[in-house]
């Protein structure tokens, strides 16, 4: 057999070329992964201030080893390995009690503060340096296909407890207070609260609510007071016509008003007697 030398150096030479690449690919991979894995251990610690430092957190913080698994699974599931994604999301869980589904799309710097209990649903998106505390949901409804759980803009906090459920939009540097349950949009810059969440301020700045639930008109009341303002009215004018001098009366009107009289007569005396 006669060895081809020239062909086998040029493949030599592509080989040499893909393997190069592949190697640069990896690394550039792996600086940038590092790059998001640096930027988590520090957004723990700008926003948690019980972090010491970043041994503590990269060996101790459930939420940065759930999130850090989820780097993996999410990269699983895009590639299609479904289960193996499936996988690495339940054993996170199972380790942190933070349920991240792989196809969950999460942004830099997120923060999970103690973690416990919180889930995130397939079709959530959460953007930059958001913080969420134990307990949080971001789930569907039930009665949504596709899209049905929520999306967090950038810089948003979900307080301890709280639930935003469906496919509705909270916007940049909101606030969701602890215990509140969100089931529609929620605006930038604002802070919601309560169940259903609503939103209390904006920009800092209180907001009017037409949902005051303290000072909630009763129908009932309101409608008896109308008609005792009403019987007042009556009263009042029954009380000045019955002073008013009798007019002179026109012979035809004489017996029709005799048999008015002969009528008014009695109740008028009922009424008097009930008034002493
Ligand atoms: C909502 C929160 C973020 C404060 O946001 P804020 O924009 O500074 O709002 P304020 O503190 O001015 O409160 C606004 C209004 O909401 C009320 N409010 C605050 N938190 C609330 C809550 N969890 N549930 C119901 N109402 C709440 C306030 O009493 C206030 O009412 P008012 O308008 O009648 O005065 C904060 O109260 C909160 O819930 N943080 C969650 C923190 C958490 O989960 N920590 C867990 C650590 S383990």
């Amino acid at each position: 057999m006669k060895f081809d030398l020239d062909r086998l150096e040029a493949s030599a030479l592509l080989l040499g070329d893909a393997l190069r690449k592949t190697a640069k690919d990896a690394y550039r991979s792996g600086r940038a992964l590092l790059g998001e894995i640096r930027y988590d251990i520090d957004a723990f610690r700008q926003r948690d201030p019980a972090a010491t430092d970043d041994a503590e957190i990269v060996l101790l913080y459930s939420g940065f080893h759930a999130r850090t698994a989820h780097r993996l699974s999410h990269a699983l599931h895009k590639r299609g390995h479904i289960r193996t994604a499936r996988a690495v999301s339940q054993g996170a869980r199972f380790l942190t009690g933070i349920e991240i589904h792989p196809g969950a799309t999460i942004g830099r710097g997120l923060v999970i503060d103690h973690g416990s209990g919180v889930v995130i649903g397939e079709t959530a998106e959460i953007g930059d340096d958001c913080t969420l505390y134990q307990g949080v949901t971001l789930g569907g409804t039930g009665k949504d296909s596709g899209k049905r759980h929520p999306t967090l803009g950038n810089n948003v906090m979900v307080g301890a407890g709280a639930k935003v459920l469906g496919p509705v939009t909270v916007g940049d540097n909101a606030k969701i207070a602890s215990g509140a349950v969100v089931l529609h949009e929620i605006p930038a810059d604002s802070t919601a609260v309560g169940i259903p969440a609503r939103v209390v301020r904006v920009g800092g700045q209180r907001v009017a609510n037409d949902l005051d639930q303290i000072h909630i008109p009763d129908p009932i009341s309101n409608e008896l007071s109308a008609l005792r303002a009403e019987l007042g009215a009556l009263k009042t004018r029954l009380e000045t016509l019955e002073q008013m001098p009798a007019a002179p009366q026109t012979p035809e009107a004489a017996p029709k008003a005799e048999k008015v009289e002969k009528k008014a007569a009695p109740r008028r005396a009922v009424r008097k007697k009930k008034e002493e």
